[in-house]
């Protein structure tokens, strides 16, 4: 057995021997350990290219409860691999660097969610999947961006309801459907930062350009955006719209499906306030990088450990979610 540090990093920076074909070598690993490697849309090019399935967390979430391998590979941030392993308590869910976090994760720690819902002890508690387990077990229902209007509109319009943790999508949500909601004061660092300044000028410079975005970013962004939607959302629009350029106000790793689906469209990722810094790209969701996903898979660490009483919890309000979906053929 190893020790709680091994089991953790130990392996992670392992040097990869050379001449050593990666992708060769993980498919042959998936095959014999019946692993799958599930990755988000917001991970490195080379990452997404080696995983079996790439979605949004939506569709992820619904591809870790059904799939039957026995090792899920997740390549996202921590709450990802979380809701895997809470939805297949028995596979083992490996995570190649157990500190890719989520930033609007951090900004609602649980007791102190614990603490604010005693203020709002008829409402339904509506909590988006970027949380820990620990928030997902103080919620009655778990949400992601691409269902979030739907998961609000099937709670009777008499109930009130909190919302949390990312203020921007609840306030996107509450003008959607003009539900108004108690909303925790949570953001992510990355469509947060997005600069409404420069976006615009980028817009001057590109008027055949559309601007699409994230539900995350803030709201004058949202406002001057022609498309609002998922990230799932924001890759169908740029398919099916018959535009030639958008700006895209999310996660800059979208480009690379959108570049598949439209290899003749331009694409430019939406500025951050600061020119100098890559401040648009997730930095949690870019710690995989191929090698650690081979050594990952390879030495079958590090791994998501949840406790049991917890995770059932947590499956509650993530169930619900699913099967709201399921009806809705979300
Ligand atoms: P979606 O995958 O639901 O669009 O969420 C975006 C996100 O920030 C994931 O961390
Ligand atoms: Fe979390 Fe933002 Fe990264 Fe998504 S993009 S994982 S919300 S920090």
């Amino acid at each position: 057995m190893y020790s709680e540090e091994v089991r953790n990093f130990g392996f992670v920076n392992q040097a990869i021997p050379a001449g050593l074909n990666i992708v060769d070598e993980l498919n042959a690993l998936k095959k014999k350990k019946n692993a799958v490697i599930l990755a988000h849309y917001y991970v490195a090019d080379d990452v997404q290219d080696v995983a079996d399935f790439v979605g949004d967390s939506l569709a992820l979430s619904q591809r870790a409860a059904e799939t039957n391998a026995d090792i899920i590979l997740f390549a996202g941030v921590h709450f990802m691999a979380e809701t895997a392993k809470i939805l297949s308590p028995n596979k083992k869910v490996l995570l190649p660097d157990l500190t890719a976090g989520c930033s609007l994760a951090d900004s609602c720690p649980a007791p102190d969610f614990e603490a604010f819902l005693k203020n709002y002890p008829n409402h339904t508690v509506i909590s988006y999947v970027n949380t820990t387990a620990a928030v997902k077990a103080l919620s009655h229902i778990i949400c992601t961006s691409s269902n979030a209007k739907q998961i609000v509109q099937s709670i009777p319009v008499e109930k009130p309801i909190v919302f949390g943790p990312d203020s921007n999508l609840g306030n996107w949500i509450s003008r959607e459907t003009g539900r108004e909601m108690v909303i925790w004061d949570g953001a992510c660092h990355v469509h947060n930062e997005f600069s409404l300044e420069r976006i615009l000028a980028l817009k001057n410079q590109n008027p055949d350009a559309k601007l699409i975005s994230h539900p995350e970013c803030q709201k004058p962004i949202l406002e001057v955006s022609d498309f609002v939607g998922s990230t799932a959302m924001l890759i169908k629009y740029s398919y099916t719209d018959n535009s030639e350029k958008y700006i895209v106000a999310t996660e800059p790793g979208v480009l690379h499906e959108m570049r598949k689906h439209s290899p003749n469209k331009t694409f430019i990722p939406a500025p951050g306030e600061d020119a100098n810094c890559a401040c648009s790209e997730c930095q949690f969701m870019k710690r995989h990088t191929l090698e650690k996903v081979y050594n990952c898979l390879k030495f079958e660490l590090p791994e998501i450990d949840l406790d049991e009483n917890l995770s059932r919890k947590a499956l509650k309000p993530i169930q619900r979610m699913l099967d709201i979906s399921a009806k809705l053929g979300l």
